[in-house]
C-alpha cells in the first residue's frame, strides 16, 4: 500500500525583495536580463538557465520538461533540441508554448508565453559546432522521444559512430536545431510575506509592452 504523505507543514516565508511599477524596466527582456544576472550570481551558471518548456501535445495534453536556455536577445529566448522529438512534433502543430523559470533562492519565478519557431540553419550550425564531440554524436544518435529496446543499443550506436567520425567533421543533422520563442507575455513573480506576492505582467500590444499588476 502507498502511504499518504502529508506536507501541509512545509511552509516558507518570502522576504527577499519586491517589485513595483517604478522599479521595473519598461522592457521585459531588459527586466529579464537583470533578474537573470542576479540569479546567476546567486545560483551559478549550472542552475540559472534551466527552464521548463511547456507545449500542447498532439494528444491534447500540455507537457512541461526542462531544457536549457542557450541565448536570449531582443527577439526572445533560444533553446536547442531534436526537431523530431515529442516537443518538436507538438510545436510543428501548435507554435504556442510557455517557458518558466524558478529561482528558489531569489524567491522569483518568470513565466513566458510565446510563439516558437525554428532558428535559421546558421544559428543551429553555430551552436551545434560549439558543442563537445560527445554531445554532437549524442544528438546524431538519439532519435529523441522514440521508444528504444535497451541502453546497450544506444551505447553500441555511440561506439560505431565514434569510429566512423574519428577523423571526420561532425555535421549537424537537419533534425536537430534551435527554436526561438518570441514572447507575447512575460510575468515576473516575486515572493512576499503573507502570501501577498508581487506579480507584474507585461503583454505585447503591437510594438509596445503593457504592464499590469496581478493579484497574488
Ligand atoms: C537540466 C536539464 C537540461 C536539459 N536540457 C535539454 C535541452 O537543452 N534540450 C533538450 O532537447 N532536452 C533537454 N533536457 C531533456 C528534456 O527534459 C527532455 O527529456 C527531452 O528534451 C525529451 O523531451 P520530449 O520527449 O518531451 O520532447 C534537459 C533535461 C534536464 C533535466
Amino acid at each position: 500500500m502507498f502511504m499518504s504523505q502529508n506536507l501541509h507543514n512545509y511552509r516558507r516565508s518570502y522576504e527577499k525583495g519586491n517589485l513595483s511599477r517604478s522599479s521595473i524596466d519598461p522592457n521585459p527582456l531588459q527586466q529579464f536580463r537583470t533578474w537573470f544576472y542576479e540569479a546567476k550570481d546567486a545560483v551559478g551558471e549550472r542552475e540559472v538557465n534551466t527552464m521548463t518548456l511547456t507545449t500542447i501535445g498532439l494528444d491534447g495534453f500540455p507537457k512541461g520538461r526542462v531544457v536549457l536556455l542557450k541565448e536570449y536577445d531582443e527577439y526572445g529566448f533560444y533553446f536547442f533540441t531534436n526537431y523530431n522529438s515529442e516537443k518538436g512534433k507538438s510545436i510543428a502543430v501548435n507554435e504556442n508554448v510557455s517557458l518558466s523559470f524558478f529561482w528558489p533562492v531569489m524567491e522569483r519565478q518568470v513565466i513566458i508565453k510565446g510563439k516558437a519557431s525554428k532558428t535559421p540553419k546558421n544559428v543551429s550550425d553555430n551552436y551545434f559546432d560549439s558543442r563537445p564531440v560527445g554531445s554532437r554524436l549524442g544528438a546524431i544518435i538519439s532519435d529523441q522521444s522514440s521508444v528504444i529496446e535497451n541502453r546497450e543499443a544506444l551505447d553500441k550506436k555511440l561506439k560505431l559512430l565514434e569510429e566512423e567520425f574519428k577523423n571526420k567533421e561532425i555535421i549537424r543533422p537537419d533534425y536537430w536545431g534551435g527554436y526561438l520563442v518570441s514572447p507575447i507575455s512575460i510575468e515576473f513573480w516575486q515572493g512576499r510575506s503573507n502570501r501577498l506576492h508581487d506579480r507584474m505582467l507585461y503583454t505585447l500590444q503591437g510594438y509596445d509592452w503593457k504592464i499590469e499588476r496581478l493579484a497574488p
